[in-house]
């Protein structure tokens, strides 16, 4: 057990997650809009995970770099996961994304923003799932 409920998580597990998301946009499936995105996820249980956009010619099945890391990390029995971060150009998780990030996410769990200039540069934002998505309707809510 490595974070739990939101709290920050090591520098050492930080610089690895930006990393991993930084790799994975090269893996980017994105013939159409040639936008690359990569993403990670680190699990309550301290697995990472990484995950890039993948496009489809029916556009609509696009799936985000953030949703397949994500599904990647569920699918492998992850429940909790304890931070996430996107590399793209300019990193802004869509809000299908982030109503899932909601599902997964402690409200305050960190989020990092990589944005990768034409040079490489790196510059990160650092967030939360709950600034990203307010007042979230969450499991909590859904829970009938
Ligand atoms: N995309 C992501 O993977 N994540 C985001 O945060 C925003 C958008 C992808 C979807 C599509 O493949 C491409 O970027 C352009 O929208």
């Amino acid at each position: 057990m490595t974070t739990k409920n939101g709290e920050p998580i090591s520098k050492a597990l930080e610089e690895k997650l930006i990393a991993m998301a930084v790799k994975a946009r090269a893996n980017a499936y994105c013939p159409y809009s040639k936008y690359q995105v990569g993403a990670a996820v680190l699990t309550e249980d301290g697995t990472f995970y990484s995950g890039c956009n993948i496009e489809n010619a029916s556009f609509g099945l696009t799936v985000c770099a953030e949703r397949t890391a994500m599904q990647k990390a569920v699918s492998e029995g992850a429940r909790k996961l304890s931070a996430l971060a996107v590399a793209a150009k300019s990193s802004k998780p869509c809000g299908a994304c982030r109503q899932v990030m909601a599902e997964f996410m402690p409200s305050a769990a960190p989020v990092f923003l990589v944005n990768i200039a034409d040079d490489e540069s790196v510059k990160i934002i650092r967030t939360t799932v709950g600034h990203l998505l307010p007042r979230a309707f969450n499991p909590s809510e859904a829970e009938l």
